[in-house]
This record gives C-alpha cells, structure tokens and sequence, in this order.
C-alpha cells in the first residue's frame, strides 16, 4: 500500500518563536487523531529544522527541508548539503519546487543533480512538477510534466526511485486561491502515474505517493484527496494555521 502524506511547506514565513509555537501546537494536535497511517511532514525554513527535529522526535511528524544543494559539501557560500539535513535526522527535501524554478532559475539537469545529492543521502526528495496556465491553455500541460519527469527524474534505478514522492503543482493555483478541479488533479495524477508504471513497471507506480499542491485547503482538501491518484498534499498557506492544517490531514 502507497501512502498517503500530507506536508507542510512554510516557504519563507515566521520568525523562530513563531515556528516553535506552530510546530508545537501541530504536534500537540497530532497527539489526540487517528492518523490511520497518514505520515505528517513539516518543512519549515532551514534555520528551524534542528528546532523541529527535536519535537518530531517525539511526536507524530516527520520533517522535511524545502531546498538542498547539489553538492555534499565544499566552497559553495551560503548553501545547504543533504549530507547537513541528514545529520539533523531530516527526513524528506523538497526539491523543482516552482519558486525555486522560477525565481532561483533552477533547470532540469541542477534539478537531476538534486535529486541524486537527496538519495545518495537517504533524504526523502519531494519532486515538484506542473504547468503554467499558458501551457494549459495550449493544451501541452502533459507534456511539460512528463518533459520534468523525464529530465530530472527518470535516470533514477527503480530503487533509488522507490525513495521519490512527486507532487504535482499546477504553477497557476499555487498561492492563487483557485486550485485544480478534482478532476483535473486526478487526471494528471493518473497520467504520472502512467508515466512511472511505462518507466518502472506498475508495482513500483502503483507504491509512490503523488501529492496534489496548489491553494489546497481546509474546504477543498477532501473532494480533491478522494480521487484514486491522489496521495495527499503539498500544502504551503494552510499549512501555517494548525487547526486549518490538520482538518487538512483528516481529510486524507
Ligand atoms: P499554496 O502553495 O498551498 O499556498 O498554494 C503550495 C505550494 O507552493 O507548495
């Protein structure tokens, strides 16, 4: 059985107290659901990830990063090495996030390096893919997606792959308020799943988690969790309100 994850990804928000008030309350909240297997991961900014390790030791989260560098160490001034994250017992990265892509200039080979620096260190990577709306409207969403996959992705071994969680982001619903139909999640779901089942047989497809992201909320979570393909969610301005993020992960 794949699993079902909801993450939480604070992107650039809250001073250190503030994340330690959050992360508090969410685990103190965690205490008192049933979970029914649904793994809980926050990424909250690197500064505060030895912080969050610390509470997730022992509570009922896991802990990711939102970023990592390709490199495991070295002169690269003001960077961060999955072979850091590891030492602080973070579990996932998040890596092809879309701000990353676009304000950081990150391309699909930086990207394949990433995703070989988070496995070769036993880090979870998280991998981001999804269109504009342009390419939407145009009608080549699934090829943008599978060129992502392919590019960054695909030259894993069905064993280093075994450690991928994709999450697919249409670019123009994240932060926008307007998220993905269910049914169009759903269908790009399947067609990633399809993609991974052509690359790497179906019992690997039908093992890796696929999370849906983009203005995913409270009101929305479950109609969009409850299509087939549909792992669970990246889930970036709902992730900063505990009492609005966990009715997102009882929504899985
Ligand atoms: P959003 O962001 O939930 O605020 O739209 C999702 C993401 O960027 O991962």
């Amino acid at each position: 059985m794949r699993k079902r994850i909801v993450a939480g990804n604070w992107k650039m928000n809250k001073t250190f107290r503030e994340a330690e008030d959050l992360i508090t309350e969410i685990a103190d909240k965690l205490e008192n659901i049933d979970l029914r297997g649904t793994e809980v991961v926050l990424c909250p900014p690197f500064l505060y990830l030895e912080m969050a390790t610390d509470i997730a030791k022992e509570s009922r989260f896991k802990t990711g990063a939102q970023n990592i560098y390709d490199n495991d160490s070295g002169a690269f001034t003001g960077e961060i090495s999955a072979v850091m994250l590891k030492g602080l017992e973070v579990d996932y990265c998040i890596i092809g996030h879309s701000e990353r892509r676009k304000y950081f200039h990150e391309d699909h080979a930086f990207l394949a390096r990433k995703m070989e620096a988070a496995i070769r260190n036993h880090i979870r990577p998280v991998f981001c893919c999804g269109e504009v709306l342009a390419e939407r409207d145009a009608g080549i969403h699934f090829n943008v997606v599978r060129e992502q996959l392919e590019e960054s992705v695909f030259f894993l071994s069905p064993e280093e792959f075994r450690q991928v969680v994709i999450a697919y982001e249409p670019i123009w619903a994240i932060g926008t308020g307007v998220n993905a139909t269910p049914a169009q999640a759903q269908e790009m779901h399947a067609f990633i799943r399809g993609l991974i089942s052509g690359k790497y047989g179906t019992e690997v497809a039908s093992e890796t988690s696929i999370l849906y992201g983009g203005s995913c909320n409270a009101g929305n979570a479950k109609e969009l969790f409850d299509n087939p393909d549909v792992d669970g969610g990246l889930i970036g301005g709902a992730s900063l309100n505990s009492g609005e993020f966990l009715q997102i992960i009882q929504s899985t």
